[in-house]
């Protein structure tokens, strides 16, 4: 069963330039996973939040691509705060974690690198069916 500790903020490789600064992610470095789909939430308005839900399946790598937000992680005992305010950093979550996106800053840009495309089916978006569903992979 995984964990919210299985939840991990990685550094990612930063190449340095006095005009700017370039963040790499690819095959193998930092994640494991390949990935299938990028998508990016903004204008998201200042103080809001997203997400609350989880996935069976899918692994994300969560960026704060511009600006600052936390992720309140959930694996249904506990809970964990992680804020993200560097580009050069990324969250890795695990399948099965409920996930809430919160405190966005304006202008904040969430950028997630994901494992699958897109399926409703991987959503678990009911919180007590998500804690079913964890205390039955435990035989609980
Ligand atoms: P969702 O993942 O539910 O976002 P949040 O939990 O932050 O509100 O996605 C919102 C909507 O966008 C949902 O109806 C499906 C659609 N969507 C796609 O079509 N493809 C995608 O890759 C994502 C992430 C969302």
């Amino acid at each position: 069963m995984t964990t919210v500790h299985d939840c991990a903020v990685v550094e990612l490789q930063r190449i340095h330039n006095p005009k700017g600064n370039i963040t790499v992610v690819e095959k193998g470095r930092p994640i494991a996973f390949d990935v299938k789909r990028v998508y990016y939430l903004y204008d998201v308005p200042g103080g809001e939040g997203r997400g609350g839900h989880a996935h069976r399946q899918l692994r994300q790598l969560v960026v704060a691509a511009m600006g600052a937000f936390d992720v309140v992680l959930d694996d249904g005992r506990e809970r964990r705060t992680v804020s993200l305010n560097r580009a050069y950093q990324g969250l890795l979550i695990v399948p099965m974690i409920w996930r809430e996106v919160v405190n966005f800053s304006s202008g904040g840009v969430c950028l997630v690198l994901a494992s699958t495309v897109y399926d409703e089916a991987d959503y678990i978006r009911e919180y007590p069916a998500f804690v079913q569903g964890k205390l039955a992979s435990v035989g609980g």
